[in-house]
């Protein structure tokens, strides 16, 4: 996502209440089936249907030719998922998840009823006043955001009530001025597509039509780029348009959504569009500053992407990456350019971005960072993101898909960076960004080449706050803004405090743990999931906080973005599943945590 994401039920009577949450959370697993869908065609529109508003505005510039969606057998990819999963064949284990898993639905579960009473139909509930908030359109992005989710949780009812709802939203008004395209795409299209994957009810595709039609307008451009900040009264007025300058992952994370959407109804006017940005991306992917990777800042109207120095994986950048994997296993495999983009982009990532910090206890750990192209070459810049902690996720399911195993080290220890940041902070929740000292012997560097140096750390702190670390006193300047600035160990500077309820570290974790089956990720998610709702539990909901470095509780903001019940929550509700509920051999997830059917035969 751009920046551009305990209560003791049952105290009195431990042993009841221990066989009652087994024997609820028993039959409700039994009951959650998924049907699989692939290939099915109930609920389609049909063919009599009125064409939307968006698709009867006039069109300035008509695309020369659509180009149809790739056909043929699908690759057959090796399975994604572990073979075994040991937490499953521990009683005790299986126990321990399944209450867990309940009390991550009573979280989601009390969130949504506050929602639905007091923010029914807005974009976002604000939950400490209990108002609203509608920075996506006012169409509801929560109502359509948490859909799959509520299938997935098995809150049947609620969703039944949440697509009638739905189904009535009326995307050709709005009191926004202007649109974000990216957002508009990754949360509603993405929302209403996978809660059709899931449920198979029309009037879900039918929306989702609805909101192609109309991001498909702002394709409507003289070389058909995507605007991505969009003045969409002025397109609905029949006024012209060009692409202007945007941020990568505004136009890089169309191609998902837009390719199920022709999937799904047959007409491949949406892959097409996107596709016309993936062959830009192909094109200029070798001629950058950091060749394999693109700038921050591509250029619609040029439909320029190789000009600009900053490279990062995490605000701005981020799912542009993310869907090139996640492409290829969304069509099968019957469009090679996706696997070999982001082969090139893996590679360039981990030689020039992915460091490994120097932490106190010599932890073997890697960060996923930024780079400059400079004068001399390429320069690390070695901040941490949250938004930067689905990389490991992203490269363990790269890795099977693709064979290579290679990868495999890198993204376990990427996902355990995250894991360690989390717990590094004084109430085991991870700050937005930071600084970390890095190895000065690189990434790949053995243990010897990395032991810890508190000295070379007070050092870089000195240096990232544009002092001379040479000078007279120095160490007692360091000693001085490491206490200011509530630094812990290894940090050398913290750039923003919050925790915003984001998914990306959970997602990692989940991700890796339905690859290796390795049971201390879900124990680690527990501990995650404990920590974040300690200090963003409200009585309504969940509330983003300002500084977890605080030494006294957090305080919290009056925001909950819809992506906490959409991907966080779902996140942490998948790791204490079944593994085959929503199985990676089965599904991906777009960027916002929405399942779509991968291509079975
Ligand atoms: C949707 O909103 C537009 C603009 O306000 C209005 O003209 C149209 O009748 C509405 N459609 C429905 C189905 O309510």
């Amino acid at each position: 996502m751009l920046s551009v994401r305990r209560r003791g039920f049952f105290a009195l009577f431990p042993a009841a209440a221990i066989l009652l949450l087994f024997l609820v959370t028993y039959l409700r697993e039994g009951v959650v089936t998924v049907p699989k869908l692939s290939g099915r065609l109930g609920g389609l529109p049909s063919g009599d249907e009125e064409p939307t508003f968006w698709a009867r505005l006039p069109v300035h510039y008509p695309p020369s030719h659509i180009r149809p969606l790739p056909t043929g057998k699908p690759v057959r990819y090796p399975r994604v998922q572990a073979a075994t999963f040991p937490v499953e064949k521990d009683p005790d284990a299986r126990a321990r998840r399944r209450e867990r898993r309940a009390i991550v639905r009573d979280v989601f579960h009390k969130a949504w009823l506050s929602y639905r009473e007091l923010a029914w139909g807005a974009d976002e509930l604000a939950p400490l006043s209990g108002g609203t908030k509608n920075p996506f359109g006012g169409w509801g992005a929560t109502l359509v955001d948490a859909l799959d989710t509520l299938w997935i949780m098995n809150l049947r009812p609620e969703f039944d009530e949440a697509v009638a709802r739905a189904a009535t939203i009326n995307f050709t008004s709005t009191d926004l001025p202007e649109l974000n395209v990216f957002e508009t795409n990754i949360r509603y299209l993405g929302g209403f597509l996978s809660a059709y994957d899931l449920s198979g009810d029309g009037r879900l595709l039918r929306k989702a039509v609805e909101v192609g039609d109309m991001l498909y307008k702002a394709f409507d451009t003289p070389n058909r780029m995507p605007i991505a900040r969009w003045d969409l009264h002025a397109a609905a007025r029949g006024a012209e348009q060009v692409a202007g300058k945007a941020l990568l992952a505004e136009v890089a994370t169309l191609s998902m959504e837009f390719t199920r959407l022709s999937m799904l109804t047959g007409d491949p006017k949406w892959f097409d569009a996107v596709q016309r940005v993936a062959d830009a991306m192909a094109a200029q992917q070798d001629s950058t500053a950091l060749p394999g990777l693109w700038p921050l800042e591509v250029d619609g109207k040029t439909a320029v992407f190789n000009s600009g120095s900053v490279f990062a994986l995490g605000a701005m950048a981020d799912s542009a990456y993310e869907y090139l994997p996640k492409m290829a296993a969304l069509t099968g495999g019957r469009l090679p350019v996706y696997r070999r983009m982001y082969e090139k982009a893996v590679d360039a990532a981990v030689k020039h971005n992915i460091f490994r910090p120097l932490t106190p206890a010599d932890e073997d750990i890697l960060i996923a960072g930024n780079a400059h192209a400079k004068e001399h070459g390429i320069e690390l810049e070695p901040q941490g993101q949250h938004l930067a902690c689905f990389w490991g996720g992203m490269m363990a399911l790269a890795a099977r898909l693709f064979g290579r195993d290679e990868d495999m080290e890198p993204a376990r220890k990427l996902v355990e960076g995250c894991i360690w940041t989390y717990r590094a902070f004084p109430h085991g929740v991870m700050a937005e960004a930071f600084t970390m000292a890095p190895c000065p012997a690189g990434a790949v560097a053995g243990d010897d080449e990395c032991r810890w140096d508190e000295a070379a750390w007070k050092r870089e702190v000195l240096r990232r706050a544009g002092k001379d670390p040479d000078a007279a006193g120095s160490d007692a300047e360091a000693d001085a803004i490491i206490k200011k600035d509530r630094l812990p160990e290894g940090f050398t500077s913290i750039s923003d405090r919050a925790y915003v309820l984001r998914p990306e570290a959970i997602e990692s974790i989940f991700v890796l743990y339905r690859v290796t089956g390795r049971e201390d990720l879900p124990e680690a998610a527990w501990d995650m999931f404990t920590a974040i709702d300690r200090v963003t539990s409200t009585e309504l909901a969940n509330a983003a906080v300002r500084d977890v470095t605080t030494p006294e509780t957090p305080e919290q903001k009056d925001s909950m973005e819809s992506f906490w019940l959409a991907e966080t929550l779902k996140y942490f509700y998948l790791i204490f599943s079944d593994p085959e509920l929503i199985s990676l051999d089965e599904y991906v997830f777009n960027t916002e945590a929405h399942p779509f059917l991968r291509p079975l035969k």
